[in-house]
């Protein structure tokens, strides 16, 4: 059982959505954190849980700080728990890598995820939502299962130029994928499982890889072949280990970001009302669902000196888990912090991350989300939760449903 009232703070992994009490209501425990020791030292993961909306708005935008965890002192999280997770990955993923070799990545993959560029893709992303919809065929069904999952999945196999008839294999392999990607304690069943489609969509990205460079297309993949900064060119290792980075980064985020929205317009009918006869409140309505709800719990950092953090003294090298979901609900910077309000004027929020690794990919989960959930609502006017319920999954750092049950009749397509 976890401590949450009282007594000492949560360690380890009590502190993720693997413990029962943490992943029904994370808010309860991050906020007696916040209140209590906005610094919180977690002796059992090695690591410094960072709660307040300021320190981690400016941990995040310290440009000197590293994520690359080999770079951690001995003991600490990144260097114990994170760092061995990347032995035989001679090519880490750019969130875990520091400057120059970072900005070269990000630069060379950047272009097509500008607003400008997603805007792009808005139509032929509301037609994916509608044939998603489509498939829909029963007046009870899992949302994660039937749209959420499928419509990131989707959007980001065609981005890459991915042939439909592989859409299905690439998202199981993705899925399997996903379980091992950022989650530090996989168990031996989903460590394997996910080796093994890591192994296939690596094989997948080479052979892509081959026939584009044959025949450039207009799709991620070419786009990263074509790509030169300072006359280098992505090799192929880098280009698969982007794909594969793409996959884990976006699609788990944007299905969570998609269920957690739907639950909390499910769970709050006047706001749900209120977005029914204003879809132009959308936008917002996204932006009030990644602040209520973060599909990202939490992302890391680690100083280059010795820092104070809310007085707390922080020694070089030691590991920083800055916690969004709890600077998102600090009631210091949010009036009425646990209120889901699609109005709400302040909906600025840390569930991107900051500074140098800002997520590449917000402005297409924005655009994604805003698809979805409109294309949802005006299928199914009206959309209720079912009473078979929800599961929330209980991947570390991330926060979402493994199911969630609705129930609604579809409209007749015009
Ligand atoms: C709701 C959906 C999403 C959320 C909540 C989210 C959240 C995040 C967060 C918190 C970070 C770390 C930022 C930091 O430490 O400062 C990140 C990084 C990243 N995200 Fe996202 N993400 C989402 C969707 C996507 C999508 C759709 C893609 C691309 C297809 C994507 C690609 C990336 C990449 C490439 C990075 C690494 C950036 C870097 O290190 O420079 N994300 N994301």
């Amino acid at each position: 059982m976890s401590d949450t009232d009282g007594g000492d703070l949560p360690q380890g992994l009590q502190l993720t959505p693997m413990d029962d009490a943490f992943r029904e209501n994370p808010y309860h425990i991050l906020k007696r954190i916040r209140e209590e020791a906005p610094t919180h030292k977690d002796e059992e993961l090695g690591r410094f849980l960072i709660t307040r909306h300021d320190d981690v708005k400016s941990l995040l935008h310290d440009r000197e700080f590293y994520t690359e965890p080999s770079k951690a002192n001995p003991g600490t999280f990144s260097r114990e728990i994170l760092a061995p997770a990347m032995i035989g990955d001679e090519k880490p993923s750019m969130l875990f890598m520091d400057e120059p070799g970072h900005r070269r990545l990000r630069s060379l993959v950047s272009k097509p995820f500008q607003p400008k560029n997603v805007e792009r893709w808005r139509s032929h992303i509301r037609e994916i939502v509608e044939a998603t919809l489509d498939k829909i065929s029963t007046t009870e069904f899992d949302l994660i299962e039937q749209f959420a999952g499928p419509v990131p999945t989707v959007v980001i196999a065609e981005m890459l130029g991915i042939d439909p008839t592989y859409h299905d294999q690439f998202k199981s392999w993705s899925d399997l994928s996903v379980q091992i990607g950022f989650n530090p304690f996989p168990t031996q069943a989903q460590q394997e499982e996910g080796d093994a489609a890591n192994q296939a969509l690596n094989q997948f990205f080479i052979d892509e890889i081959g026939r584009r460079s044959q025949n450039l297309g207009d799709d991620l993949i070419s786009d990263m072949l074509r790509a030169e900064v300072d006359g280098e060119k992505l090799t192929q290792e880098e280009i698969v280990s982007q794909c594969q980075l793409l996959l884990i980064a976006g699609n788990v985020t944007t299905t969570d970001l998609i269920g957690n929205a739907v639950k909390a317009l499910l769970d709050n009918p006047l706001q749900l009302e209120k977005l029914r006869l204003q879809p132009e409140l959308i936008a917002n309505a996204v932006e009030e669902a990644l602040r209520y709800e973060s599909p990202v719990l939490n992302s890391g950092r680690i100083p280059n000196r010795d820092i104070h953090v809310s007085g707390c003294p922080v020694g070089h090298g030691e590991s920083l888990s800055v916690i969004l979901a709890a600077a998102n609900r600090d009631p210091e910077v949010y009036p009425d912090p646990d209120l889901f309000d699609i109005e709400r004027k302040d909906t600025h929020h840390q569930s991107f991350g900051g500074g140098r690794h800002l997520c590449l990919g917000a402005h297409l989960a924005r655009v994604e989300a805003q698809e979805a959930i409109l294309g949802l609502l005006d299928r199914f006017p009206s959309l209720t939760a079912s009473e078979r319920g929800f599961e929330y999954h209980a991947i570390p750092s991330f926060r979402g449903f493994s199911e969630l049950w609705v129930s609604g009749v579809s409209r007749v397509k015009q």
